[in-house]
């Protein structure tokens, strides 16, 4: 293909360096690859480091710079595609292609290998080939593919059924069922003049709803007042955190108003620009998403004078992730919409003075944008009127795990954990992981807990673990994903998951001992105090809740009651001493503790 196809591919990115993770996405699709010829290809043609275009290339999951095969197959290795039999599926296709798990076959044919989460929790086990995610496998569908990828049936000609995704909505409340027509709440917004509009969401009191429960309208009200001419709106729909699909659905159901409240924050702060920065296992949503674009376009709701309002000109573009997590912290994503690898920045300064090409820009989750359209359109003290004292309006939760009914559950904040485990069907759970493996793990006797940011905050992901779960297990599965998604800048961090992830490995495999239990504390302390950015400052989070919830579960692991370690901390952390020069007390972690 190089180099008429790679012409092609270029023009279309309109050769914008701000577009290389694009432009690396639709050259996997098209070679499989990133050979190094196209590396250095795509360099010259965008007049960047070849070294940039590397280190994009090697930064995200989805991009190979060897030869994976024609198909590529990825399992999702989220925990609850494992209680789902995922495990065994993947044995079968291993075993029908005669593959090790990552091996590419000799023939050059197919690879089988593992991914984390592909939001798909509610349809699992679920895979990825070339991209494209594959949900409700069973044996007989293992049986189907592995016979299309013999045959070399090119995926784009594979039966459409086996690509279908099914939309589980099982409990709506107000968010949900609030209908917004196409500008009814752009023109509300443009009556009420953009101070109008900030005050009306800043009385409305919605707070983020991609976790960190920042106040929207403070985040407008500030992008508003930063100075300079250019400013950005974007959607974060990267929904990375494993057991988290709400936003998956929010964007098949609910798009226009997303694009609603994206132009209505654009009117409010200035903006001309926005983009929807969405998850790398979604493509099925772009054809939704571009199709309501198009349709807004053609209205006047999007481009030049939005809405007859002279010099009003905004429009929105989609750039897809490409397999990382951490590009779901705002700063992280930022990077990504420019083209690079998606390591967070320092904060402050905060991406509403210093966002996007260090403009100001707004970062908002799919669930925040659509409130703050139906806010827009009924008003602040409306919107107020559900929730609880710190938490306005409603949640949406992705059920998943041992539950009868999985899907997207709509509540006024305030609801008891217990009540969602009754309505999904959940019978003798022992756990619930709330917000996913960086929220909280609750054991039962917490499931009076409510959902609200002065209880139990969530961004969504809400996964039942009934008494037949080993926890152990469950939290193993959460240290390799940490493990696999830290973007590596960070030492407490990189270290600290992938110590976590070793010590989890053994006391799983029932070789650990009580030191390690007290290692486990000592490193996630560490990580929460001394990480860069949020992925490290919780990624300890499932560990220190089940040693703290869950202690005999761990005890009981443990070969015997010797306490020495399987697992020499010290001794893994000299090479670090030894590069930066430390050997101080503080830099031991055994010296002068109780082990
Ligand atoms: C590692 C990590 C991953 C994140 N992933 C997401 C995500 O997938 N979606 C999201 O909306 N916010 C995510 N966030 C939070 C964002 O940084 C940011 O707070 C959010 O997009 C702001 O929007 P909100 O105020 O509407 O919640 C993540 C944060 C961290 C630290
Ligand atoms: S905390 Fe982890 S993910 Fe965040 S910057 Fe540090 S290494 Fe990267």
């Amino acid at each position: 293909m190089l180099h008429r196809g790679l012409s092609e591919i270029l023009a279309r990115h309109r050769y914008e360096p701000g577009r290389l993770v694009q432009i690396l996405r639709d050259v996997m699709q098209a070679e499989g690859y990133l050979s190094p010829p196209t590396i250095t290809a795509v360099a010259e043609a965008l007049r960047v480091p070849r070294s940039q275009v590397e280190g994009v290339a090697g930064f995200y999951a989805f991009f190979a710079t060897e030869f994976r095969g024609r198909y590529r197959v990825l399992f999702s290795d989220n925990i609850t595609d494992e209680m789902q039999g995922s495990g065994e599926l993947r044995r079968r296709m291993l075993d029908a292609f005669h593959l090790e798990l990552g091996e590419v076959s000799r023939d050059g044919q197919v690879s089988v290998g593992l991914t984390a989460c592909t939001g798909l929790c509610d349809q699992g086990p679920a895979m990825l080939v070339n991209g494209r995610p594959i949900a409700r496998l069973t044996p007989a569908r293992i049986g189907a593919i592995s016979a299309l990828i013999r045959g070399g049936s090119p995926v784009e000609q594979w039966p459409d059924n086996l690509f279908t995704i099914d939309t589980h909505v099982e409990r709506r409340d107000r968010l949900l069922d609030t209908v917004v027509e196409p500008g009814a709440a752009l023109d509300a917004a443009i009556t009420r003049g953009a101070t109008g509009t900030l005050a009306e969401l800043r009385a409305s009191e919605l707070r983020g709803r991609g976790g960190a429960g920042f106040s929207a309208g403070q985040k407008w009200t500030a992008c508003a007042a930063a100075p300079g001419p250019e400013r950005y709106i974007v959607c974060n729909a990267d929904e990375g955190e494993p057991g988290t699909f709400k936003d998956r659905v929010l964007l098949t159901t609910h798009i226009g108003q997303l694009l609603e409240g994206m132009t209505v924050a654009a009117h409010a702060v200035g903006a001309q620009r926005g983009f929807i920065y969405l998850r790398g296992e979604y493509p099925f949503l772009e054809p939704i998403v571009e199709a309501a674009l198009a349709a807004r376009r053609g209205a006047g709701l999007l481009g030049r004078d939005v809405r007859g309002v002279r010099g009003f000109d905004f429009d929105i573009e989609v750039h897809h992730g490409a397999g990382a997590y951490v590009c779901g912290e705002e700063s992280a994503l930022i990077e990504s919409l420019e083209g690079k690898r998606g390591i967070p920045r320092n904060r402050p300064p905060y991406p509403v003075t210093h966002g996007y090409l260090g403009k100001p820009t707004v970062v908002n989750n799919v669930e925040t944008l659509i409130a703050a359209a139906q806010i827009a359109l009924h008003g602040g003290a409306w919107f107020r009127t559900l929730g609880t004292p710190k938490s306005a309006g409603t949640k949406i939760l992705s059920v998943s795990g041992d539950v009868a009914r999985p899907g997207i559950y709509e509540y006024p904040f305030g609801v008891t954990v217990k009540q969602v485990l009754a309505d999904a069907g959940a019978e003798r759970a022992q756990a619930v992981q709330v917000g996913g493996p960086s929220g909280v793990l609750l054991a039962a006797h917490e499931f009076g807990r409510r959902i609200a940011f002065e209880d139990v905050p969530s961004a969504g992901a809400f996964m039942v673990f009934d008494e037949t779960r080993d926890i152990v297990r469950v939290v193993d599965n959460f240290a390799r994903f940490f493990a696999h998604e830290s973007c590596g800048f960070c030492t407490p961090c990189r270290v600290g998951t992938t110590l976590v992830k070793h010590m989890m490995g053994r006391l799983t495999a029932g070789e650990g001992s009580r030191r390690d239990l007290k290692d486990l504390t000592r490193v996630t302390r560490l990580m929460k105090s001394s990480s860069q950015c949020g992925l490290g400052h919780t990624a300890g989070n499932p560990v220190v809740d089940a040693l703290e919830k869950f202690k005999p579960a761990f005890v009981d692991r443990l070969p015997s009651l010797d306490v020495r370690p399987v697992f020499d901390l010290d001794a893994a952390l000299g090479p670090a001493r030894e590069a930066t020069g430390r050997d101080d007390p503080g830099a031991h972690f055994g010296h002068g503790e109780e082990t």
